[in-house]
Order: structure tokens, then C-alpha cells, then sequence
């Protein structure tokens, strides 16, 4: 038997930093996580005739996902070397961290911005620099550039539109910041199906930049494909650190089948887009709520009592997000864009709430 003391063994950085939290509560309504409310459309996969069989699931899966990188190349207009498949784009927030930094370098992103930036640095003793957003969610390059340049950061991440204001940063900032800065610039598009905004045609002129994207957003959640897109050079370190078999086969071959038939999964994007418009409309006809302008597949907005109001939709069957434990966003939530149905029920149950005095 042994019972030594594990705490002592865990490295400071880690046991200081907390667990990146999903509210595991079972709601009918599912507005919390960003995801898309549709699966893949049964008639596509049924169409794409993958067979258990020809997973081959007794092969480890293409280490390389040629296949895949092949087909993601062609949509946004690159060569195969350019572009790198993680388990999830997390996965290459991480290794982009662990192939430019060393233990105590800087890697600075603007504030409140998405939490994985920050945990992964932590994690790895890398010191991260939050550089504070306006009233509209958005800076200056100027006001960025000045900010950072004391830290002499490794590596900038902005989350373009950003999670969780929603926005994507005035692109005439970035590009100043991409013309100026010389370190590597990350350029996380999770959302930019959504957005239709993107810097991947920088890259010609800018090495240093990297482009992530995920599949998460657009209906793929579960099968954990995020992709980078950069200089081979960056390409090429980032598979030296990149475990063999990060991407599985079921993974590769169903994201490869649906990205090299995309109309369909293009129409559920639409249908979402619209919705966020609507949803938008809706909110921002509450006269209790604050809405912020979103590009993206979900709508950050502020209220008086937020916690309760969040507490009453859970207990009514809608989760969404409480964001409330950041300073700058006291009393925001944020709510991911459903179905039609499922946007209805949230506006309805909103408006319930809002009108008991108990939320008021
Ligand atoms: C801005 C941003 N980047 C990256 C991710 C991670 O996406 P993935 O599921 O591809 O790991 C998310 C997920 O919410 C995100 O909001």
C-alpha cells in the first residue's frame, strides 16, 4: 500500500490553476456549449456510405491525415504543407504554446477572451498578459501594441470573432498589429463560419501568422477536429511535438467526407446565421437586457439579476452560460443559437422570468 503525499508532487503551476468548467447539467434545451444544434444530416452520412468495415478500426489511423489535409487545403485555397489536424484546435493552442515558448516567456491576448489561452499557459509556467478589451469589445492597435510591449510577448491570440463578447476585433487593428508585431500572431477562427471574416490570405505576406479553425461549431463536436493553417515551417515543428495518432480514423474519415461536401452542412449554417439575427432582434426588444453585437453562433448579453435569471432557465429546462465570474462581465450570459424551437423556448422562458419580480 503507499499513500505519499501527492500534492507535493504536482508542480506549482498546475495546482494552482482550476479546471476549464462545462455545466454537466442535464437540460432539454442545450444553449451553453457553442455547439451547433444539428447533427450531420442523417441523409449525408447514410449518403457517404462509411461502412464500420472500412474504418479499419484494428489500423492505427493515418498519422499524417493526408486525406483530410488534402481536402481542407483545397477549401481554403492552401497546399497540403500548410496545414496541421489537432484533436480539437485546443489541442494546437497547446502545442503552438509548447513549440514557441519556454517556462516563464509571455503570451498576451485581449480581455475577457477565450479561457483556454490562459490555462494552457499556466499550465506550462508560460506567464499570460491580458490586455484589457473597450466598452465595445474591441482595441486599438496602438493601445495593444503599447500594452504588450514591456512583456515582449511570444505569442498573440485573438479570437476572431471572440468568445465570449461574441464580436470580431476592428480588423484595421489586427492588421496593423500583423504588420507590426514580430512574434507569431494566432488568429483563432473557431467561429468564422459564421463570420465570414477571415486573415488566411495574410499569410502570403506574413509568415508568422497561424490560423486555427474547428469543426466543433458547425455540427462536429463529438468527433474533436480543429485545424491549423500556417507556414510549413511552423507546420513541420508543430508535428514534431504532435502525438503520431492525434486525430482517430473515425474522426478523419467522416470530417473529410463532410468537408469535401459541404452544401449541406453550408444550408445548417445559414439556418443558424438567420436564427442569430432573429434572436438578436429578440433580445435586444427586452427592454431588461443589454444585447452585444455577435458574428458568430452565439449572443453574449447583460441583465440586473444574472445569476437568478440563470438559475430560473436552468430550472425550466434551458442552460445557457453564466459568465459572471469574470469582472468585466458581471451579469453577462451567453447563449449558444438553437433551433428555431429551441430559440423560442429560451426567449419565452426569458420573458417569464424577467417579468417575476424575483429575477428583476
Ligand atoms: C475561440 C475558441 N477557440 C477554440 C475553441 C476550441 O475548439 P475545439 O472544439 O476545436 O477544441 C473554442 C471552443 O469553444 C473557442 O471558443
Amino acid at each position: 500500500m503507499s499513500n505519499i503525499d501527492l500534492e507535493s508532487k504536482v508542480r506549482p503551476a498546475i495546482k494552482k490553476l482550476k479546471a476549464y468548467h462545462v455545466d454537466a447539467i442535464d437540460c432539454e434545451v442545450q444553449l451553453h456549449a457553442n455547439e451547433s444544434p444539428y447533427p450531420p444530416p442523417p441523409e449525408l452520412l447514410h449518403s457517404l456510405g462509411i461502412q464500420l468495415g472500412d474504418l479499419e478500426l484494428n489500423r492505427y489511423p493515418d498519422p499524417a491525415c493526408l486525406a483530410l489535409r488534402e481536402t481542407i487545403a483545397k477549401r481554403i485555397g492552401l497546399a497540403a504543407n500548410q496545414i496541421v489536424v489537432g484533436n480539437g484546435s485546443d489541442e494546437l493552442i497547446q502545442i503552438l504554446l509548447q513549440i514557441f515558448c519556454e517556462s516563464g516567456d509571455c503570451v498576451a491576448f485581449p480581455d475577457p477572451t477565450f479561457a483556454m489561452y490562459s490555462i494552457i499557459a499556466q499550465s506550462m509556467g508560460v506567464e499570460p498578459l491580458a490586455v484589457p478589451l473597450d466598452e465595445n469589445w474591441d482595441f486599438t492597435a496602438d493601445f495593444f501594441l503599447k500594452n504588450i510591449a514591456p512583456k515582449n510577448p511570444k505569442i498573440l491570440f485573438f479570437s476572431y470573432p471572440n468568445n465570449p463578447t461574441g464580436n470580431c476585433f476592428s480588423a484595421d487593428a489586427i492588421q496593423e498589429i500583423v504588420e507590426n508585431f514580430p512574434g507569431i500572431i494566432v488568429l483563432d477562427e473557431a467561429y468564422q463560419d459564421f463570420s465570414r471574416k477571415t486573415f488566411v490570405a495574410e499569410m502570403a505576406r506574413h509568415n508568422n501568422l497561424v490560423v486555427l479553425r474547428s469543426l466543433s461549431k458547425i455540427g462536429l463536436a463529438g468527433l474533436r477536429v480543429g485545424y491549423g493553417a500556417a507556414h510549413p515551417y511552423i507546420v513541420e515543428n508543430i508535428n514534431k511535438v504532435r502525438l503520431p495518432y492525434n486525430s482517430n480514423s473515425v474522426s478523419q474519415i467522416i470530417s473529410e467526407k463532410l468537408l469535401a461536401n459541404f452544401s449541406m452542412i453550408e444550408t445548417q449554417i445559414e439556418a443558424i446565421t438567420k436564427e442569430r439575427d432573429r434572436l438578436m432582434t429578440a433580445l435586444a426588444e427586452i427592454p431588461e437586457v443589454t444585447v452585444f453585437p455577435s458574428d458568430s453562433n452565439f449572443i453574449l448579453f447583460r441583465v440586473k439579476e444574472a445569476d437568478a435569471l440563470f438559475k430560473t432557465l436552468t430550472d425550466r429546462g434551458v442552460l445557457i452560460r453564466n459568465l459572471g465570474s469574470h469582472p468585466r462581465l458581471t451579469g453577462c450570459l451567453r447563449v449558444t443559437v438553437g433551433t428555431r424551437e429551441e430559440n423560442d423556448r429560451f426567449l419565452s422562458q426569458m420573458k417569464l422570468a424577467l417579468a417575476d419580480p424575483a429575477n428583476a
